[in-house]
């Protein structure tokens, strides 16, 4: 199954390198996806290709206009874009939505077709979210200056959960978030480096003692660094 991605966003530049590089290349040519990138500029019925207007009510910036990213929807579905997220996931990236986090990646991954509308400037039509969008994700509590680098974050954490894009299916298992815990810390050669040791038990070749050593190391990394990930539970 190939899982078709679109991004509707003003600066598609910023999401050239993303996709074409690493892991959601690699995804892309296995045919595990495809993402296309929409320029809403391009794709705008405005005129003058404009994206977004100055508030209602007054205040400083800009917002995006309601009216674009429903025009640009239908011109890529041809559907009602207020219909869209009755058959697929339309979200909205916005400091605003639900966290990002792996169980919301493994979800994602399971579908064939995503949206995601970038806002960008000060703010977006709240007419977005409340008839367009269906969900809205946040990358983390704090503010960019537009939607790309969020998708390409989402992208990225889906595209490497596809069947065919990692290529080493027992590393996604045992990794961070998958267990709901922080990894173990990994070390390679040299053995000693300007006086820093790999701890001796990795390189004493018993692997029941190396497996307990590092579940331990995990849970007292996610016991000191991010305890809240123990109590989610
Ligand atoms: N757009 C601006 N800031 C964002 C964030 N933290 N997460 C997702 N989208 C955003």
């Amino acid at each position: 199954m190939t899982l078709e991605a679109h991004v509707f966003c003003t600066l598609p530049e910023m999401l050239a390198s993303p996709v074409s590089s690493g892991i959601i290349k690699r995804a892309a040519d296995a045919g595990a996806i495809e993402v296309h990138v929409h320029d809403l500029h391009a794709l705008s019925p405005d005129p003058h290709h404009k994206v977004d207007d100055t508030p209602y009510g007054g205040g400083p910036g800009m917002v995006l206009r309601v009216d674009v990213v429903a025009h640009a929807l239908e011109a890529a579905f041809d559907i009602p874009a207020e219909q869209l997220q009755e058959r697929f996931p339309v979200i909205l990236l916005t400091p605003q939505g639900e966290p990002f986090r792996q169980p919301v990646a493994r979800a994602l991954a399971l579908e064939e077709t995503l949206v995601f509308i970038c806002g960008r400037y000060e703010g977006v039509d709240e007419r977005i979210s409340q008839h367009i969008a269906g969900q809205e994700i946040s990358i983390g509590d704090f503010v960019l200056s537009g939607g790309e680098i969020a998708a390409a974050v989402v992208l990225e954490a889906v595209a490497r959960l596809l069947p065919g894009a990692l290529g080493n299916a027992e590393s996604l298992e045992e990794e961070s978030f998958a267990a709901g815990r922080l990894e173990y810390p990994h070390y390679t050669r040299p053995a000693e480096y300007r006086g820093w040791k790999v701890p001796d038990i990795l390189t004493s070749g018993d692997h029941g003692r190396i497996k307990s050593w590092r579940e331990e190391q995990a849970l007292v990394r996610t016991r000191e660094r991010r305890p809240d990930l123990l109590n989610d539970k």
